[in-house]
């Protein structure tokens, strides 16, 4: 069901409403563009882009391939429409996760859905696709950074181990500033709220300051952090909370602005 959003008198109208599987061409194209100048997904992890562009899609593609599989995630989308061409444009794209025990059995299959069998056969899919077809835009060492760097970040314990966690969030470069973004970033709250549970986020170096006015109220380290993290180099990934009571507003206690400070400075 579509949301239509009038955000600003000024800005055309857009709608959310749940990403079809056969747009996922098209999210994966709006991640790839999205992500472009960012210095983790673009220099760092792509830099053969400009040359493989379309290999570029293909790294968010195949992510999306496997854990659109998995039913505690969640995938909406922002369009517009186009009254020229009379056509519904995706403008952006967040990528939802129900983190915790509880989500699980919430919103996950149960363990005698056949369906189950699909995730494990996406990641067989993926691999062996990707031996045959390798995303030429990486660098080879690279590619799987993100991956080698998830067990050094672990925020999700006690009150945060049920969260709704934003895995990716972007808007198409021409959409930006019309309200997309803050949007995407607010249905999961939304959601988070509706079961009175954290959000959570690992925001993108230069996005702190996005998040924080979406509401997100206190920080939990960085993705880079722990010894031996493959990205303890890389400028960014500050944890994100958006912690309960919602009826508080602005930051807590627990929120350290030393960790987002020198980002905001350098961005
Ligand atoms: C971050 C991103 C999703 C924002 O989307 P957007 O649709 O342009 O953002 P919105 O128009 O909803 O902006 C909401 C508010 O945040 C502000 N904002 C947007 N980007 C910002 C940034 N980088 N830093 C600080 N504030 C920012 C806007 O000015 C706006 O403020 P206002 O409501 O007071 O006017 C978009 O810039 C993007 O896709 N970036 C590339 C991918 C990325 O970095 N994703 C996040 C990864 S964690």
């Amino acid at each position: 069901m579509a949301t239509s959003i009038n955000p600003r008198p000024a800005l055309p109208p857009f709608s959310l409403r749940p990403a079809r599987r056969s747009e996922q061409p098209t999210l994966a194209n709006v991640y790839a563009r999205g992500f472009w100048k960012d210095v983790l997904f673009g220099d760092y992890i792509h830099p053969y882009r400009e040359k493989y562009p379309a290999d570029n899609d293909l790294y968010w593609l195949r992510r999306m391939q496997v854990e659109w599989w998995d039913w505690t995630h969640r995938f909406i989308v922002s369009t517009v429409n186009d009254e020229k061409i009379g056509k519904e444009i995706v403008t952006g794209v967040a990528h939802w996760a129900r983190l915790g025990p509880e989500g699980a059995k919430k919103y996950g299959l149960r363990w005698w859905d056949p369906r189950r069998i699909i995730l494990p056969l996406s990641h067989l899919y993926t691999s062996i696709t990707s031996c045959f077809f390798p995303n030429r835009a990486a660098h080879p060492d690279l590619e799987d950074v993100i991956e080698r760097a998830y067990p050094f970040i672990n925020p999700w314990t006690g009150s945060r181990e049920e969260s709704w966690y934003l895995e990716w969030l972007a808007v198409a470069p021409e959409y930006h500033g019309q309200g997309h973004g803050r949007a995407l970033v607010q249905w999961g709250l939304d959601r988070a709220k509706e079961e009175n549970i954290c959000a959570s986020v690992i925001a993108a170096y230069g996005k702190e300051k996005f998040y924080e006015n979406c509401g997100f109220n206190n920080t939990a380290g960085t993705a880079g952090q722990g010894e031996g993290n493959p990205l303890a180099d890389t400028p960014g990934g500050v944890v994100y909370f958006r912690d309960v009571p919602w009826e508080s507003n602005g930051l807590a206690n627990g929120h350290d602005s030393s960790l987002t400070n020198g980002l905001r400075q350098k961005s």
